[in-house]
Protein backbone atom coordinates (compact mmCIF):
# COMPACT_ATOMS: atom_id res chain seq x y z
CA UNK A 1 0.00 0.00 0.00
CA UNK A 2 1.20 3.59 -0.84
CA UNK A 3 0.75 6.87 0.90
CA UNK A 4 -0.20 7.50 4.24
CA UNK A 5 -3.32 5.43 5.50
CA UNK A 6 -5.30 7.38 7.60
CA UNK A 7 -7.88 4.72 8.97
CA UNK A 8 -7.29 0.79 9.39
CA UNK A 9 -8.77 -1.22 6.91
CA UNK A 10 -12.67 -1.47 7.72
CA UNK A 11 -13.54 -5.41 8.38
CA UNK A 12 -16.43 -5.38 10.49
CA UNK A 13 -19.94 -4.12 10.73
CA UNK A 14 -18.89 -1.84 13.11
CA UNK A 15 -15.96 -0.30 11.25
CA UNK A 16 -18.03 2.13 8.97
CA UNK A 17 -20.00 3.75 11.21
CA UNK A 18 -17.83 4.06 13.78
CA UNK A 19 -15.63 5.88 10.85
CA UNK A 20 -18.35 8.21 9.98
CA UNK A 21 -18.71 8.94 13.53
CA UNK A 22 -15.50 9.74 13.93
CA UNK A 23 -14.87 11.78 10.88
CA UNK A 24 -17.89 13.46 11.56
CA UNK A 25 -16.54 14.81 15.11
CA UNK A 26 -13.26 15.55 13.53
CA UNK A 27 -14.69 18.04 11.03
CA UNK A 28 -16.83 19.68 13.55
CA UNK A 29 -13.75 20.08 15.43
CA UNK A 30 -11.24 21.13 12.79
CA UNK A 31 -14.31 23.58 11.53
CA UNK A 32 -14.64 25.55 14.98
CA UNK A 33 -11.29 25.40 15.73
CA UNK A 34 -10.34 27.44 12.68
CA UNK A 35 -12.99 29.64 12.85
CA UNK A 36 -11.95 30.47 16.51
CA UNK A 37 -8.15 31.09 15.24
CA UNK A 38 -9.03 32.93 12.42
CA UNK A 39 -11.36 34.98 14.40
CA UNK A 40 -9.30 35.30 17.28
CA UNK A 41 -5.83 36.75 14.72
CA UNK A 42 -8.13 38.92 12.12
CA UNK A 43 -9.43 40.88 15.43
CA UNK A 44 -5.90 41.00 16.76
CA UNK A 45 -4.30 42.34 13.98
CA UNK A 46 -7.41 44.53 12.95
CA UNK A 47 -8.57 46.34 16.60
CA UNK A 48 -4.83 46.27 17.74
CA UNK A 49 -3.59 49.29 19.76
CA UNK A 50 -2.87 52.16 17.16
CA UNK A 51 -4.80 50.99 14.27
CA UNK A 52 -7.17 53.04 12.70
CA UNK A 53 -9.89 50.46 11.96
CA UNK A 54 -13.43 52.35 12.97
CA UNK A 55 -14.57 51.59 16.78
CA UNK A 56 -17.06 53.25 15.60
CA UNK A 57 -20.98 51.32 16.79
CA UNK A 58 -19.43 49.01 19.45
CA UNK A 59 -21.78 47.28 21.71
CA UNK A 60 -21.86 45.31 24.77
CA UNK A 61 -23.88 42.30 24.48
CA UNK A 62 -25.43 41.44 21.36
CA UNK A 63 -29.01 38.73 22.55
CA UNK A 64 -28.64 37.16 19.08
CA UNK A 65 -24.97 36.39 19.25
CA UNK A 66 -25.40 35.18 22.63
CA UNK A 67 -28.18 32.52 21.72
CA UNK A 68 -26.38 31.79 18.39
CA UNK A 69 -23.14 30.89 20.10
CA UNK A 70 -24.89 28.84 23.02
CA UNK A 71 -27.61 27.14 21.33
CA UNK A 72 -25.24 25.82 18.35
CA UNK A 73 -22.12 24.19 20.14
CA UNK A 74 -25.28 22.57 22.40
CA UNK A 75 -27.42 21.10 20.12
CA UNK A 76 -24.12 20.19 18.19
CA UNK A 77 -22.86 18.27 21.77
CA UNK A 78 -26.39 16.66 22.07
CA UNK A 79 -26.73 15.00 18.61
CA UNK A 80 -23.04 13.69 18.79
CA UNK A 81 -23.86 12.46 22.04
CA UNK A 82 -26.75 10.95 21.27
CA UNK A 83 -25.14 9.38 18.10
CA UNK A 84 -22.31 8.24 19.76
CA UNK A 85 -23.81 6.34 22.76
CA UNK A 86 -26.63 4.55 20.45
CA UNK A 87 -23.35 3.03 18.66
CA UNK A 88 -21.54 2.67 22.13
CA UNK A 89 -24.44 0.31 23.67
CA UNK A 90 -24.74 -1.80 20.15
CA UNK A 91 -21.12 -2.24 20.19
CA UNK A 92 -20.96 -2.93 23.94
CA UNK A 93 -24.29 -4.17 24.51
CA UNK A 94 -25.90 -8.04 24.61
CA UNK A 95 -24.03 -9.79 21.55
CA UNK A 96 -27.02 -11.51 19.38
CA UNK A 97 -27.78 -14.91 19.60
CA UNK A 98 -26.83 -16.66 17.31
CA UNK A 99 -22.92 -15.29 18.08
CA UNK A 100 -20.18 -17.60 18.13
CA UNK A 101 -19.10 -17.75 21.42
CA UNK A 102 -15.10 -17.63 22.14
CA UNK A 103 -13.62 -17.33 24.70
CA UNK A 104 -10.07 -15.03 25.73
CA UNK A 105 -7.44 -14.98 28.21
CA UNK A 106 -5.46 -12.53 28.57
CA UNK A 107 -1.73 -12.98 30.57
CA UNK A 108 1.46 -11.53 30.41
CA UNK A 109 2.21 -11.40 27.58
CA UNK A 110 0.19 -13.36 25.37
CA UNK A 111 -3.37 -13.82 24.10
CA UNK A 112 -5.12 -17.61 24.78
CA UNK A 113 -8.08 -18.42 22.83
CA UNK A 114 -10.19 -21.07 23.49
CA UNK A 115 -12.99 -22.02 20.84
CA UNK A 116 -15.76 -23.92 21.88
CA UNK A 117 -14.84 -27.35 19.92
CA UNK A 118 -11.93 -27.41 22.46
CA UNK A 119 -9.52 -25.80 19.51
CA UNK A 120 -6.86 -23.40 21.41
CA UNK A 121 -4.64 -20.83 19.77
CA UNK A 122 -1.94 -18.73 21.29
CA UNK A 123 -2.05 -15.25 19.85
CA UNK A 124 -3.75 -16.20 17.17
CA UNK A 125 -7.93 -16.10 16.26
CA UNK A 126 -9.64 -17.66 13.50
CA UNK A 127 -13.39 -17.28 12.71
CA UNK A 128 -16.05 -16.99 9.81
CA UNK A 129 -16.52 -13.89 7.58
CA UNK A 130 -20.16 -12.89 8.01
CA UNK A 131 -21.35 -14.14 11.17
CA UNK A 132 -21.31 -12.48 14.52
CA UNK A 133 -18.64 -13.64 17.10
CA UNK A 134 -18.68 -13.05 21.39
CA UNK A 135 -15.63 -12.95 23.03
CA UNK A 136 -15.73 -13.21 27.16
CA UNK A 137 -12.68 -12.73 28.31
CA UNK A 138 -10.34 -12.50 31.73
CA UNK A 139 -7.35 -12.20 32.81
CA UNK A 140 -4.85 -14.03 34.57
CA UNK A 141 -2.93 -11.50 36.35
CA UNK A 142 -2.76 -7.93 35.22
CA UNK A 143 -5.55 -5.49 32.99
CA UNK A 144 -4.84 -6.04 29.63
CA UNK A 145 -6.90 -4.40 26.81
CA UNK A 146 -8.50 -6.42 23.66
CA UNK A 147 -8.09 -4.33 20.33
CA UNK A 148 -8.88 -5.52 16.98
CA UNK A 149 -8.09 -2.19 14.97
CA UNK A 150 -9.95 -3.35 11.84
CA UNK A 151 -13.11 -4.21 13.72
CA UNK A 152 -13.20 -1.19 15.50
CA UNK A 153 -13.61 -2.61 19.18
CA UNK A 154 -11.35 -2.68 22.34
CA UNK A 155 -12.45 -4.00 25.49
CA UNK A 156 -10.72 -3.83 28.78
CA UNK A 157 -9.58 -7.90 29.83
CA UNK A 158 -9.57 -7.90 33.95
CA UNK A 159 -8.57 -10.21 36.06
CA UNK A 160 -11.16 -11.33 38.22
CA UNK A 161 -14.26 -10.26 35.75
CA UNK A 162 -15.54 -11.52 33.13
CA UNK A 163 -15.89 -8.72 30.49
CA UNK A 164 -17.54 -9.33 26.76
CA UNK A 165 -17.04 -7.64 23.23
CA UNK A 166 -19.04 -9.06 20.00
CA UNK A 167 -18.54 -8.14 16.50
CA UNK A 168 -19.44 -9.36 12.79
CA UNK A 169 -16.15 -9.73 10.05
CA UNK A 170 -17.48 -8.94 7.31
CA UNK A 171 -14.44 -9.20 4.91
CA UNK A 172 -11.62 -12.83 4.71
CA UNK A 173 -8.14 -11.33 5.40
CA UNK A 174 -5.84 -11.29 8.17
CA UNK A 175 -5.86 -8.38 10.73
CA UNK A 176 -3.65 -6.62 13.62
CA UNK A 177 -4.39 -7.82 17.03
CA UNK A 178 -3.14 -5.70 20.22
CA UNK A 179 -2.56 -5.18 23.72
CA UNK A 180 -4.01 -2.33 24.25
CA UNK A 181 -3.10 -1.84 28.12
CA UNK A 182 0.40 -0.96 29.28
CA UNK A 183 0.54 -4.42 31.01
CA UNK A 184 4.65 -4.48 31.68
CA UNK A 185 8.25 -5.06 30.51
CA UNK A 186 6.37 -6.83 26.95
CA UNK A 187 3.59 -5.10 26.48
CA UNK A 188 4.09 -3.90 22.84
CA UNK A 189 4.95 -7.74 22.01
CA UNK A 190 1.14 -9.02 23.33
CA UNK A 191 -0.01 -8.78 20.35
CA UNK A 192 -1.42 -11.04 17.80
CA UNK A 193 -3.40 -11.93 14.56
CA UNK A 194 -7.00 -12.42 13.59
CA UNK A 195 -7.57 -14.54 10.31
CA UNK A 196 -11.63 -14.20 9.06
CA UNK A 197 -12.05 -17.42 6.91
CA UNK A 198 -14.58 -18.01 4.38
CA UNK A 199 -17.38 -19.73 5.82
CA UNK A 200 -16.26 -23.00 4.06
CA UNK A 201 -12.69 -22.58 4.61
CA UNK A 202 -13.79 -21.83 8.58
CA UNK A 203 -15.32 -25.41 8.36
CA UNK A 204 -12.08 -26.60 7.22
CA UNK A 205 -10.15 -25.52 9.76
CA UNK A 206 -12.68 -26.55 12.01
CA UNK A 207 -12.31 -30.15 10.48
CA UNK A 208 -8.60 -29.57 11.08
CA UNK A 209 -8.66 -29.58 14.77
CA UNK A 210 -6.93 -26.08 13.80
CA UNK A 211 -3.76 -27.71 13.12
CA UNK A 212 -4.58 -26.30 9.05
CA UNK A 213 -2.38 -23.40 7.97
CA UNK A 214 -4.17 -20.35 6.20
CA UNK A 215 -2.58 -18.65 3.96
CA UNK A 216 0.69 -17.39 5.44
CA UNK A 217 0.82 -18.69 8.81
CA UNK A 218 2.97 -21.87 7.59
CA UNK A 219 5.70 -19.00 8.33
CA UNK A 220 4.33 -17.71 10.94
CA UNK A 221 5.78 -16.26 14.46
CA UNK A 222 5.62 -19.91 15.20
CA UNK A 223 2.36 -19.26 17.53
CA UNK A 224 0.82 -22.83 17.05
CA UNK A 225 -2.89 -24.05 17.07
CA UNK A 226 -3.31 -26.32 19.54
CA UNK A 227 -5.23 -29.58 18.60
CA UNK A 228 -8.47 -30.46 20.18
CA UNK A 229 -8.38 -33.34 21.80
CA UNK A 230 -12.03 -32.37 23.66
CA UNK A 231 -14.64 -29.91 23.35
CA UNK A 232 -14.85 -27.09 26.12
CA UNK A 233 -17.88 -28.58 27.66
CA UNK A 234 -16.10 -32.10 27.11
CA UNK A 235 -13.18 -30.89 28.91
CA UNK A 236 -15.61 -28.95 31.62
CA UNK A 237 -17.48 -32.08 32.09
CA UNK A 238 -14.38 -34.54 33.09
CA UNK A 239 -13.21 -31.79 35.70
CA UNK A 240 -16.71 -31.38 36.72
CA UNK A 241 -16.39 -35.16 37.97
CA UNK A 242 -12.82 -34.91 38.83
CA UNK A 243 -14.00 -32.14 41.32
CA UNK A 244 -16.75 -34.46 42.57
CA UNK A 245 -18.95 -31.67 41.82
CA UNK A 246 -22.11 -33.83 41.11
CA UNK A 247 -21.76 -35.02 44.46
CA UNK A 248 -23.65 -32.16 45.94
CA UNK A 249 -24.97 -30.99 42.91
CA UNK A 250 -27.27 -33.46 41.47
CA UNK A 251 -30.03 -33.58 38.81
CA UNK A 252 -32.87 -32.00 41.19
CA UNK A 253 -32.52 -29.62 43.85
CA UNK A 254 -32.55 -32.28 46.59
CA UNK A 255 -28.80 -32.54 47.23
CA UNK A 256 -26.73 -29.87 49.39
CA UNK A 257 -26.12 -27.76 46.72
CA UNK A 258 -28.74 -26.23 44.42
CA UNK A 259 -28.99 -28.21 40.57
CA UNK A 260 -26.79 -27.05 37.86
CA UNK A 261 -29.23 -28.57 35.03
CA UNK A 262 -31.55 -25.55 33.56
CA UNK A 263 -29.21 -23.21 36.00
CA UNK A 264 -27.75 -21.27 33.24
CA UNK A 265 -29.74 -17.90 32.73
CA UNK A 266 -31.88 -18.10 34.96
CA UNK A 267 -33.62 -16.00 37.54
CA UNK A 268 -31.95 -17.48 41.42
CA UNK A 269 -33.10 -16.30 44.74
CA UNK A 270 -30.86 -15.73 47.58
CA UNK A 271 -30.18 -16.32 51.07
CA UNK A 272 -30.44 -13.01 51.91
CA UNK A 273 -33.35 -12.08 49.97
CA UNK A 274 -32.02 -10.45 46.51
CA UNK A 275 -32.06 -12.21 42.93
CA UNK A 276 -29.05 -12.44 40.81
CA UNK A 277 -28.80 -14.01 37.01
CA UNK A 278 -26.78 -17.28 36.78
CA UNK A 279 -24.67 -15.78 33.82
CA UNK A 280 -20.85 -16.57 33.13
CA UNK A 281 -19.88 -14.23 36.44
CA UNK A 282 -21.98 -15.67 38.96
CA UNK A 283 -20.75 -18.92 38.41
CA UNK A 284 -17.00 -18.37 38.21
CA UNK A 285 -17.95 -16.82 41.69
CA UNK A 286 -20.12 -19.07 42.99
CA UNK A 287 -17.21 -21.89 42.36
CA UNK A 288 -14.13 -19.19 43.79
CA UNK A 289 -16.17 -17.70 46.51
CA UNK A 290 -19.05 -20.06 47.60
CA UNK A 291 -20.41 -17.94 50.61
CA UNK A 292 -20.09 -14.74 49.03
CA UNK A 293 -24.26 -15.61 47.19
CA UNK A 294 -25.53 -18.49 48.89
CA UNK A 295 -28.54 -19.63 47.40
CA UNK A 296 -31.88 -19.60 49.23
CA UNK A 297 -32.59 -22.72 51.12
CA UNK A 298 -28.78 -23.45 51.23
CA UNK A 299 -26.22 -23.56 53.57
CA UNK A 300 -22.86 -21.92 53.17
CA UNK A 301 -20.72 -25.13 53.42
CA UNK A 302 -19.35 -25.58 49.81
CA UNK A 303 -15.50 -25.45 49.97
CA UNK A 304 -13.92 -22.38 48.38
CA UNK A 305 -11.79 -23.35 44.75
CA UNK A 306 -10.14 -19.88 44.81
CA UNK A 307 -6.48 -20.79 43.84
CA UNK A 308 -6.92 -24.38 42.83
CA UNK A 309 -8.35 -24.07 39.35
CA UNK A 310 -6.27 -21.90 36.15
CA UNK A 311 -8.76 -19.34 34.24
CA UNK A 312 -8.50 -22.18 31.71
CA UNK A 313 -10.18 -24.71 33.81
CA UNK A 314 -12.90 -22.41 35.33
CA UNK A 315 -13.76 -21.38 31.74
CA UNK A 316 -14.09 -24.97 31.18
CA UNK A 317 -16.42 -25.48 33.78
CA UNK A 318 -18.25 -22.45 33.21
CA UNK A 319 -18.87 -24.07 29.57
CA UNK A 320 -20.14 -27.18 31.14
CA UNK A 321 -21.98 -25.84 33.94
CA UNK A 322 -23.89 -23.57 30.94
CA UNK A 323 -24.27 -26.60 28.50
CA UNK A 324 -26.84 -28.54 31.79
CA UNK A 325 -29.26 -26.62 30.20
CA UNK A 326 -32.33 -29.46 30.51
CA UNK A 327 -34.56 -28.61 33.11
CA UNK A 328 -35.70 -31.06 36.33
CA UNK A 329 -38.61 -32.07 34.36
CA UNK A 330 -36.93 -33.16 31.05
CA UNK A 331 -34.31 -34.92 33.51
CA UNK A 332 -36.54 -36.85 35.44
CA UNK A 333 -38.04 -37.85 32.14
CA UNK A 334 -34.61 -39.52 30.48
CA UNK A 335 -33.66 -41.28 33.87
CA UNK A 336 -35.37 -44.53 34.69
CU1 LIG B 1 -1.27 -7.01 27.85
CU2 LIG B 1 -0.47 -4.85 27.36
Amino acid sequence: MSGIQLLPERASEFAQRVDVLFLFLATVTVFFTLLIAVLVIFFALRYRKGSNASRAGAKDTDLRLEIGWSLIPLSLGLFTFVWASRLYGEVYGPAPENALEIFVIGKQWMWHIQHPSGIRENNQLHIPAGRPVKLTMISQDVIHSFYIPAFRIKRDVLPGKYSTVWFTPTKPGKYHLFCAEYCGTQHSRMVGTVYVLEPAEYERWLASGGEMRVGETASGTGTVAGVATASLVQAGEKLYNQLRCNACHGLKDDQRGPTHYGLFGKKVKLRDGTTVVADEAYIRESILRPTAKVVDGYEPIMPSYEGLLSEERLLQLVAYIKSLQKTEKQVAEVKP
